[in-house]
């Protein structure tokens, strides 16, 4: 079994390819990634010591270097995790989502029709169902919910997930869906919340919550999306999306303030500033379908994953750090030294 796992050296990819390198020995991995500012080769220097992992540096966007990768490899399974995949950043420059989101998404499935109908696996959020009211706990995202997105990085996501099942629907393409909630775990790049927060936080800098800090989040350690995938690869129902979370809902404040209590710092460091356009209020997956169909629970709490990632901050100090001190500060200043 040969698989390509897009996007391996970003965040979520990466968990991937360590859960499978650990969970199927005897399957060969390829790494197709373009290593943009969110990509860092560094987090697979590990996988590179595996003689069944290979690294290939390349635009999933770019149709000729696509198509020879897959003329020369014979795929049997592609998994899409490259993305462009910061909301801030998407509502600052959104054409390089458009390209990246959907042509390359289009890219993929075009070789895999090419190369022989090979079996794709399109990993998608929660964010393409919008959002729901504070004020109503009872509603959850299920598969069935109408498309309704805020953002454009949710609309780029949106427009591939669209794409992937008119691809099953005209060309009998084997597609899957995947729509997960907000991961969290090692890896994850410091612009996002939970690492933003816990390296902001050692640093004695301040915290900035954007508006008043009650969004909802749905939080999934990355190890329990990884085995998703796995099960919806191996044994999912072709054509189908399946919503991946652990109904783990916190305001972005608590998240702020269980951080700062497991650092011993101060409350103090918390600064509210300027909110994100378009904000969604709150996300919340009913994972019934993936449960039902495929027997999958997250198997580790808020409590135990949050307590093991901010470890991996602490012990990983480097892998950040060099992040910090690369083309990463200049974004950085511009989205918060600014505010
Ligand atoms: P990330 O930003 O950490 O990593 C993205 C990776 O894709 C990087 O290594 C980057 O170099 C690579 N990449 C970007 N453009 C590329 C291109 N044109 N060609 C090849 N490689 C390219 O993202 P992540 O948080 O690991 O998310 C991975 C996927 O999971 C995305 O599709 C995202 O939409 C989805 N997702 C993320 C979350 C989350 O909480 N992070 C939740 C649900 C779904
Ligand atoms: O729900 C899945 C999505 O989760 C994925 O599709 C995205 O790729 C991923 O980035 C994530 O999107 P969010 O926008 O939810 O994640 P982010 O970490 O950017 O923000 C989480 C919440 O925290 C959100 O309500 C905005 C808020 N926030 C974020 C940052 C970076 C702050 O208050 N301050 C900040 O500095």
């Amino acid at each position: 079994m040969k698989i390509l796992v897009t996007g391996g050296a970003g965040f979520i990819g990466a968990n991937f390819i360590y859960y499978m390198l650990d969970k199927y020995p005897e399957y060969d991995i390829v790494c197709l990634d373009k290593l943009t500012y969110a990509g860092n080769l560094s987090t697979l220097e590990k996988a590179m010591q595996n003689a069944k992992f290979k690294f290939v540096k390349g635009d999933i966007a770019d149709v000729e270097f696509v198509n020879n990768l897959f003329a020369q490899e014979k795929f049997d399974i592609v998994v899409n995790f490259a993305a462009e995949s910061h909301v801030d950043r998407s509502i600052e420059d959104p054409r390089t989502f458009l390209i990246t989101n959907i042509l390359g998404t289009q890219t993929l499935m075009d070789a895999c029709r090419k190369y022989g109908n090979i079996r794709y696996h399109q990993v998608s959020t929660d964010e393409v169902y919008g959002d729901l009211p504070l004020d109503r706990l009872d509603l959850f995202f299920t598969e069935t919910t109408p498309i309704h997105t805020s953002s454009p990085y949710s609309s780029s996501k949106a427009g591939a997930d669209l794409l992937v099942l008119a691809y099953y629907r005209t060309y009998g393409l084997p597609v899957t869906i995947s729509r997960c909630s907000n991961n969290y775990g090692p890896y994850h790049f410091p612009e996002k919340l939970i690492p933003l927060m816990i390296s902001r936080a050692l640093a004695n800098k301040s915290l900035p919550v954007y508006g008043n800090g009650l969004n909802v989040r749905d939080w999934l350690y990355v190890e329990d999306h990884c085995r998703a995938i796995d099960l919806i690869i191996h044994r999912g129902k072709i054509g189908e999306v399946y919503n991946v979370g652990g109904h783990n809902e916190r305001t972005n404040i608590d998240i702020v303030k269980i951080i700062l209590k497991e650092l011993n710092k101060p409350e103090s460091l918390i600064t509210y500033v300027a909110d994100r356009k378009g904000h969604d209020m709150r996300y919340a997956i009913d994972p019934t379908k993936i449960y039902n169909e495929l027997g999958w629970l997250p198997t580790t709490t808020f409590q135990e994953g949050i307590k093991k990632t901010i470890d991996w901050y602490l012990k990983n100090e480097k892998w950040w750090q060099d992040i910090l001190s690369g083309e990463y500060q200049n974004y950085y200043k511009k989205m918060y030294e600014q505010k």
